[in-house]
């Protein structure tokens, strides 16, 4: 008994064991290699009389892994969407457009996919719009695939720029008591229970509590440490707007410096920062980035618009510039431009326009415009901030961000008109032991891709869309 089981033991030693490869790896396999796995999603099945073709991918990369083999090897669960493991040998291919390609010995239908009922089709690049109507299966498809490898490279880049650059990341809170931007687009938190009983409520945390509109006064605290911190995580805007870009859940990115010397040194990380990410994407990620370029967004010359944006530097101009210009545009707004007016998108379409279709700084808005952490500029009685906005081609504000108050004293008369003295004695404090003059910003990190990729609707460059409210997948 023993015996038999020791030869079939030998018997199994002796078979070469497949080694598992990602097409990725596959692909770009400098040698041919026998006893090879690869396991992935069928793109297509095209059967011949004496050959049988199949196009795998795994996602990892945007190209499909061509697998070759005998039609006895084909069976009707072999479809489109099927996942599937292949093995045999990876030889080179006879074709110039491909490296590699898989010598099938046998093939297994893991999953099968029943191809009538399933949303997408082969070999169709079905638009954007009618992707969105199936959240929970549209990163099947190449486009979402290209962009959820490009949002993951962006993701890294962004963390490396600060790494490389000596900053310490911050994880802020995501349930907080601030309303750090003083805007009122909060979600508010309560337990289930509190929900029912809405009359005399006690809250779980004694004061009411929000999911975060900014990691910013989180990040002011560190910056009393460090003098180079970031954070990069959710942030929600309970803003009722279905525009093309805005979301109630999205990221963003944020830094603070301490021991700058004027708005010029934030906005001088803005630009690196931006241009730093865009060229990493471009070179790690350049098939997925020319998906978008080629089909997407081909008539905004998104492409050449990148280059352009990574040799130049960036044109500034200020809030009362920017009023001048479009009070003596040609066009009629729906909003007219009025000092100490906000900036609408129309009027931000306008200025990067005029500007030569290049990002553009805005520079000293309003006082009465900026949160009350805003840096007066006295310039007058309390008429400019040192505040910033980065506006680009296609989407308007990309980034927000200032100087932050740092006198104690202006502080405290700010928020004493403000009625928010005792709500901000914390946050007072930090200009009573050691305050240095600080700032940052924040950047959408998903308007970021919005303007690389050429995106129309900010809800392609999500992983999950909410399409309609009864889906909260
Ligand atoms: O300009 P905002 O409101 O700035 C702040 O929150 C500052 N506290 C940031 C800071 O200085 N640390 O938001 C920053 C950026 C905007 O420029 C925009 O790109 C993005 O966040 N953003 C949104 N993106 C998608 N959907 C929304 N609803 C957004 N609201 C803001
Ligand atoms: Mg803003």
């Amino acid at each position: 008994m023993l015996g038999a089981r020791w030869q079939a033991l030998r018997r199994c030693a002796a078979l070469p064991r497949a080694v598992r490869l990602r097409v990725r790896q596959a692909l770009g396999a400098r040698e041919p290699a026998a006893a090879v796995k690869v396991q992935g999603w069928v793109r297509s099945v095209r059967s011949q009389k004496e050959v049988l073709f199949l196009h795998i991918n795994d996602g990892s990369s945007l190209e499909n892994l061509q697998v070759v083999a005998d039609p006895s090897l084909e069976n009707r669960d072999l479809t489109f969407g099927s996942a599937v493991e292949v093995e045999g040998k990876l030889v080179k291919s006879p074709h110039s457009m491909q490296n590699m390609e898989l010598k099938a010995e046998t093939i297994r239908v893991v999953g099968p996919c029943d191809t009538w009922s399933f949303p997408l089709k082969m070999k169709k690049r079905h638009p954007l719009e009618y992707i969105r109507q199936f959240p929970h299966l549209r990163c099947r498809s190449s486009t979402l695939s290209s962009l959820l490898r490009i949002r993951s490279e962006a993701t890294a880049a962004i963390h490396s720029f600060f790494q490389d650059n000596g900053y310490v990341h911050i994880h802020t809170p995501i349930i907080t008591s601030n309303d750090c931007e003083g805007a009122g687009e909060l979600f508010q938190i309560e337990t289930s229970n509190e929900a029912k009983e809405s009359a005399e409520k006690t809250h779980f945390f004694n004061v009411p509590a929000f999911l975060t509109v900014s990691g910013q006064l989180h990040l002011e605290v560190m910056a009393g440490a460090f003098t180079h911190v970031f954070t990069f995580g959710p942030t929600f805007r309970a803003e009722n707007s279905q525009s093309r870009r805005h979301l109630a859940e999205f990221y963003m990115v944020e830094a603070e410096l301490s021991f700058i010397e004027s708005l010029q040194d934030v906005m001088q990380v803005m630009e690196d920062l931006f241009k730093t990410a865009t060229s990493t994407v471009l070179s790690k990620c350049p098939h997925d980035v020319e998906l978008f370029h080629k089909y997407i967004a081909p008539t905004q010359k998104t492409k050449d618009r990148l280059e352009q944006m990574l040799k130049n530097k960036f044109v500034t101009i200020s809030y009362n510039e920017a009023v001048e210009i479009l009070k003596q545009a040609s066009q009629t707004f729906t909003f007219k431009p009025e000092w100490g007016c906000d900036l609408q998108t129309e009027h931000e379409k306008y200025l990067v326009k005029h500007c030569g279709e290049v990002p553009v700084f805005v520079i000293n808005f309003p006082y009465d415009l900026k949160p009350f952490y805003m840096r007066d500029n006295e310039d007058g009685p309390q008429h400019t901030v040192a505040a910033v906005d980065l506006l680009v081609p296609g989407i308007g504000e990309l980034c927000g961000g200032s100087l932050r108050e740092e006198r104690l004293r202006f502080l405290e008369s700010r928020l004493q008109r403000l009625g928010l003295t005792d709500a901000y004695q914390w946050y007072l404090d930090l200009r009573k032991f050691g305050s240095v003059p600080h700032g940052g910003f924040g950047m959408g990190f998903e308007r970021y891709l919005q303007y690389i990729l050429g995106v129309d609707n900010i809800k392609d460059v999500i992983p999950f869309p909410r399409f309609s409210h009864s889906c909260l997948l």
